[in-house]
């Protein structure tokens, strides 16, 4: 009899099952344990796979998807890659609609996976014609047999998150986990999570991670969208200028605001310290444990669970790159030192 072959059929089919991984350097200092999910170790480096596959999938199976169509997206460039991924193995088209404050690097990846983007400015406001929502909405009445994802207003984004990262958590935790972090941008992943691991045990407490410069936390504790919340940083992915209904509020027992600077720096440690080379929101994820465990938050006997994104290759030119550090006066304040020394061998 001929051995079988252990192959997998495609990249789809190690979409999820990512694994936990014990944070034991950058922790040290810290009462309690703690557990990175990785999500880099999707086919397509990030937690954006498991929406991506599933919405797509799920609009096959309700006959919204026909061969030879097209898929439309706004996205930071993780959706835009998933999406681009899923849509060359199944044959659809793909048009992306990105912020120009996403990394070039990212841009270059999406064309590279045969997509189509539309660069658009970030600092305008939801509603203008030029933002990313209102371009892709645009395209999507433009272009015949186009389907439009929308993952900030798609209840589909969170059912993947709950079909999928909440189980994997639970079972991986042996439902010990007593805290889930994650970062909050259209809200999918921490509501769908969230929600799974709430049925299962209405004690675990949900931290929100926001950045400065968002509405998300302010909207989460007085229900008001305050537009004097809103201005300019640099994390891509995480917080918001609008308010999405792919984020269940309720659910989550509290948001803590995280800046710039400190979370470049925490990425900067996770790889120097667990190996682990991961994305700027997995660095502002750890960086709000870190306040959260300030607020007292975490005790001996707490199993704590963050949500680290995506993989550190997509931020070169970002929070790895010491130029870019300096040009953000990242360097000023803190560690100095922490600049590379390159020695050059003539
Ligand atoms: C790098 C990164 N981190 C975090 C998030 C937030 O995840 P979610 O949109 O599920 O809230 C995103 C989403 O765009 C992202 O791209």
């Amino acid at each position: 009899m001929k051995e079988e072959i252990k192959a997998y059929n495609s990249v789809l089919d190690l979409i999820g099952n990512t694994p936990l991984i014990k944070l034991n350097k950058v922790s040290v200092d810290l009462t309690g344990n703690f557990y990175a999910k990785v999500e880099a170790f999707n086919p397509g480096h990030s937690t954006k796979d498991r929406i991506a596959l599933y919405i797509i999938e799920e609009a096959e199976k309700r006959g919204i998807l026909k061969p030879g169509d097209t898929i439309i997206e706004t996205t930071s460039g993780n959706t835009g890659f998933s999406l681009a991924m899923v849509s060359i193995i199944k044959g659809y088209d793909c048009i992306l609609a990105v912020s120009s404050k996403s990394s070039r690097d990212k841009i270059d990846m999406l064309r590279s996976m045969g997509a189509k983007v539309y660069v658009c400015p970030a600092h305008v406001s939801a509603d203008d014609e030029r933002s990313y929502y209102n371009v892709a909405k645009r395209l999507h009445e433009e272009t015949k047999g186009s389907v439009y994802i929308n993952q900030y207003f798609n209840e589909l984004n969170v059912d993947a998150h709950y079909k999928s990262t909440g189980p994997e958590i639970w079972e991986q935790t042996g439902g010990q986990i007593t805290h889930l972090v994650a970062c909050s941008g259209t809200g999918g992943t921490i509501s769908g999570t969230a929600r799974f691991l709430k049925e299962k045990n209405p004690n675990i407490k949900i931290l929100g991670v926001d950045a400065f410069g968002s509405v998300l936390k302010k909207y989460h504790e007085t229900k008001e969208f305050d537009n004097a919340e809103i201005y300019p940083y640099r994390i891509e992915g995480l917080g918001k200028n609008l308010i999405p209904t792919a984020t269940d509020f309720d659910i989550i027992d509290k948001f803590i605001k995280v800046s710039d600077e400190e979370s470049a720096h925490t990425t900067r440690e996770l790889a120097k310290k667990e190996g682990l080379f991961v994305g700027y929101t997995s660095g502002a994820a750890f960086q709000a444990v870190k306040q959260y465990a300030e607020e007292g938050e975490f005790d001996a006997n707490s199993n704590v669970v963050i949500i680290f994104p995506d993989h550190g290759s997509r931020y070169m030119s970002k929070v790895f790159s010491d130029d870019w550090m300096n040009e953000q006066g990242f360097f000023d304040s803190v560690n100095q030192e922490e600049a590379l020394k390159i020695e050059i061998i003539k």
